[in-house]
């Protein structure tokens, strides 16, 4: 049976087919394309939503977005209807900037992750203003990597620039978690975190995103 997410990496450097080739019993659908992104078209016929994860900046958690979104959608959504939603996840360069608009083609939306420090806003901001804008999807910026251990005055700071630039910005913030930043290596996603405090936590930043952005799951 399809599941009703399929997660596709188009970034080169694919440390998303990595972290995905270590994860036993892999929630979605997943495959890597940066070879033949034109194998997006098809998506366009499935009547899936795709939702493309993007920032020319490296690091901003791209690939930790796509994965635990992906794997908290499929949690919630059910698979008896075929796929229903692809997630996007897109090269953190300059150069890559070809294969980025090649995906935007198929896309309904664009998420935007801006980790919450001033070094990260000017690279957002390009992406933002040369690419997203400019394909007219619909995007919602996303504070991903806030460490509430370090007090709210950087956060602030990053929800008064993006809401300063006029952007849509997600009011889910995902926090830095060391289960997240460890996940990669054990091969996991946040669906299949151990059952503790801290680790529930960090799970329902990801759930708690995809209720927002309206991907599946009811209040
Ligand atoms: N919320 C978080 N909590 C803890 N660690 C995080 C979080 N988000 C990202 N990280 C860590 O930060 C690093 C960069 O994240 P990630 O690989 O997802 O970024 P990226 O935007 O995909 O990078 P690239 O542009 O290189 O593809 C990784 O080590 C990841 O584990
Ligand atoms: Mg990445």
């Amino acid at each position: 049976m399809t599941a009703s997410v399929y997660v596709v990496s188009i970034d080169p450097q694919a440390s998303t087919v990595w972290w995905a080739n270590r994860i036993t019993d892999l929630p979605f659908d997943f495959s890597q394309e940066h070879e033949t992104p034109e194998n997006l078209a098809i998506l366009k016929n499935t009547g899936a939503r795709v939702h493309v994860v993007a920032n020319q900046k490296g690091g901003v958690g791209k690939t930790t977005t796509t994965l635990n979104l992906g794997a908290a959608v499929a949690d919630v959504v059910s698979s008896s209807n075929g796929l229903q939603h692809v997630f996007i996840d897109t090269p953190g360069s300059l150069q890559d900037e070809n294969l980025l608009l090649e995906a935007l083609k198929y896309a309904h939306d664009v998420i935007v992750p801006i980790p919450p420090e001033g070094l990260a806003f000017d690279p957002t901001a390009r992406t933002i203003q040369k690419v997203v804008e400019p394909s007219g999807l619909p995007f919602k910026v996303v504070i991903n990597n806030w460490d509430p251990r370090d007090g709210t005055a950087d956060l602030e700071d990053t929800k008064a620039y993006v809401d300063a630039q006029g952007w849509a910005r997600a009011n889910t913030v995902i926090r830095r978690y060391k289960i997240h930043t460890r996940a990669s290596v054990e091969g996991r996603v946040v669906t299949q975190y151990p059952r503790n405090r801290v680790a529930m936590e960090a799970r329902e930043d990801f759930f708690r995103l995809a209720l927002e952005l309206g991907y599946g799951g009811t209040v």
